[in-house]
């Protein structure tokens, strides 16, 4: 074989093995897609994992992405400096800064946002969540848990900072106490009652998949 052969050979050869590479990699990001239910995903605030532990549950019935809300200066751990601390945040309208990046934000149309109930509010960052990132045309569906006090103000300010999303009917469950040092509680029957609860609600707004 003459020189110039060879080489053409060999860069023929190279060429095919970069595209039918690049295909495999095309082919394997598609079905690890349309496997990973890539349009839902599910961010959550929890201090003390109750309202964590009911958005574990959606997930397992919905499947999608779990993001944790985290902020760029933690809260207090000691509850009574966190109430301050929220009462005067909410009083003054401040969003906490987020850790918490999501960059892919467009290519989820389905948003459940989580939260406990702060002093019968949304507490302070989610709402920086709802004004960080453009949710438009987007289906929100929010959930909360509570001391037992409601959702309070929660449900209707999710609404009024989604204006331009659907927001369909949210879920709230009774979850700690943190002011009489009860924590978390979503285990044994209780978890067993929430999670019949969340399939049943879920049914109902259409996303019972599984
Ligand atoms: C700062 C703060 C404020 C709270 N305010 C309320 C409230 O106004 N009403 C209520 O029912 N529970 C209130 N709680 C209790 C939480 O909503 C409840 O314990 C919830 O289940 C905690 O969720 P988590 O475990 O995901 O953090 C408050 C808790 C904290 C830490």
């Amino acid at each position: 074989m003459k020189k110039s052969t060879a080489l053409l050979v060999l860069i023929t050869t190279v060429v095919c093995m970069f595209s039918g590479c690049s295909k495999a990699q095309e082919n394997l990001q598609n079905k690890e897609e349309s496997i990973s239910d890539k349009n839902i995903l599910i961010v959550y605030l929890s201090r003390t994992k109750n309202t964590k532990a009911v958005a574990e549950i959606i997930q397992k019935n919905t499947g999608g992405l779990l993001v944790e809300i985290e902020l760029q200066n933690p809260y207090p751990t000691d509850y009574k400096m966190i109430v301050s601390q929220v009462a005067k945040e909410n009083e003054t309208g401040y969003l906490p800064p987020l850790k918490t990046k999501i960059p892919n934000i467009e290519k989820f149309d389905t948003v459940f946002v989580g939260f406990p109930t702060w002093g019968m509010q949304l507490p302070p960052p989610m709402k920086s969540f709802l004004k960080e990132y453009n949710l438009e045309g987007k289906t929100i569906i929010p959930f909360n848990t509570n001391a037992g006090y409601g959702i309070g103000s929660s449900f209707q300010t999710v609404k009024e900072l989604c204006s331009k999303s659907t927001v369909l009917k949210g879920f709230s469950v009774k979850g700690g106490i943190e002011r009489d040092g009860i924590l978390f509680v979503m285990e044994g029957e209780k978890e067993k009652e929430v999670q019949t609860e969340i399939k049943n609600w879920l049914k109902k707004i259409g996303l019972g998949k599984y």
